[in-house]
């Protein structure tokens, strides 16, 4: 995701944090601590800081902690999601839990979620440290709550969003509405970027979802077909489980309480009822929502990224 027009100096500085923070005087952690993670995911989390920052004034160094912050705690739950889904690549590199086992993973998750919010202890107000534990916590319950829906496939789709609204979204709003208050943006303008994010970070999971399902591995850099394989209901599964008939419902229900489900035979069904489109279609809305958040914010290059960021949420393959 490489629209991130106009930011590439401010990203850097941002790397530049990551890279002196994410360390220990001890090699054997600092290894651990700073692998596949300095060689980076695509740092949404962060472009979204700065641009919904930079579309008000221009960005502050409080900014570049703030998406080192974020990017800290994304990648946290990303090594603990990892040891969840046994997911064995990341970022194009084999996961912490698959090169040093669960053990390292939880702890090395844990030292970024501390050193966040050590980090964000730091900036001038409480305000980021407050929202961004606020918003870690819902990232958290999202996932407790995910763990919950394996096997569920009676899962209704306004539950499925709301727990993607938790796992991934709330940390996207978060990272829009600190980036815009923290540019001193007019009271509207933070809930405006928090609804932005908000619908972008539910977009952004639902297209996560299909990848699973459709997706390249080469592409993503990670292990795919883990939803499947741990029985959770993702936006297309619930779609044609709504729309089948009775008796091919039947047929799906058996199939997926069997020990290993065939994802060839799913993927026949998901594809009989249209419902990669359906999810598509769904990603789709909540972008327009997000793009109308942000409709009537000052027309500059940063608010045009910030518009292409959302078109592109539909067409990445990675
Ligand atoms: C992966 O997030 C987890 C989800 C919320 C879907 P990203 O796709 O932003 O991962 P990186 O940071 O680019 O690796
Ligand atoms: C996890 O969702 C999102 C987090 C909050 C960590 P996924 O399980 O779909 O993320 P990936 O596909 O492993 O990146
Ligand atoms: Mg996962
Ligand atoms: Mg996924």
């Amino acid at each position: 995701m490489r629209c991130y027009g106009g930011i590439e100096s401010d990203l850097a500085q941002v790397e530049a944090i990551l890279k002196r923070e994410m360390s220990s005087k001890f090699p054997a952690v600092s290894d651990i601590v700073s692998y596949g993670y300095l060689l980076g995911g695509k740092r949404l989390r962060p472009a979204l800081v700065l641009l919904c920052g930079q579309a008000w004034s221009n960005v502050s160094s409080d900014h570049h902690k703030l998406g080192a912050v974020l990017e800290m705690v994304h990648t946290a739950t990303l090594i603990h999601d990892d040891v969840l889904d046994g997911a064995e690549t990341r970022r194009h590199l084999q996961t912490i839990h698959h090169r040093w086992g669960t053990e390292s993973s939880v702890l090395v998750g844990d030292f970024l979620f501390t050193h966040a919010f050590y980090l964000a202890s730091t900036l001038p107000t409480t305000l980021a440290a407050r929202k961004i534990g606020q918003a870690t916590n819902v990232v958290c319950e999202g996932e407790l709550r995910q763990i919950t829906t394996k096997g569920r496939f009676d899962l209704s789709e306004d539950e499925y969003l709301s727990i993607i609204e938790a796992k991934t979204a709330a940390l996207c709003e978060c990272a829009c509405e600190l980036g815009a208050i923290y540019a001193e943006c007019p009271e509207d303008a933070g809930k405006q970027a928090a609804e932005y994010g908000r619908c972008l970070g539910i977009a952004f999971q639902i297209v996560d979802d299909l990848l699973d399902i459709e997706g390249d591995t080469d592409q993503t850099g990670k292990t795919l077909g883990t939803d499947l394989a741990q029985r959770k209901p993702t936006l297309p599964l619930i779609h044609a489980l709504k729309v089948a008939p009775v008796a091919t419902k039947a047929k799906m229900l058996s199939v997926l309480a069997s020990e290993d489900p065939a994802p060839g035979q799913i993927q026949a069904w998901l594809e009989e009822f249209d419902s990669a489109a359906y999810a598509r279609e769904t990603a789709i809305r909540y972008v327009e929502t997000a793009l109308a958040a942000v409709s009537q914010w000052p027309d500059n290059d940063a608010t045009a990224a910030l518009r292409q960021l959302a078109e592109f949420v539909l067409k990445r393959c990675y």
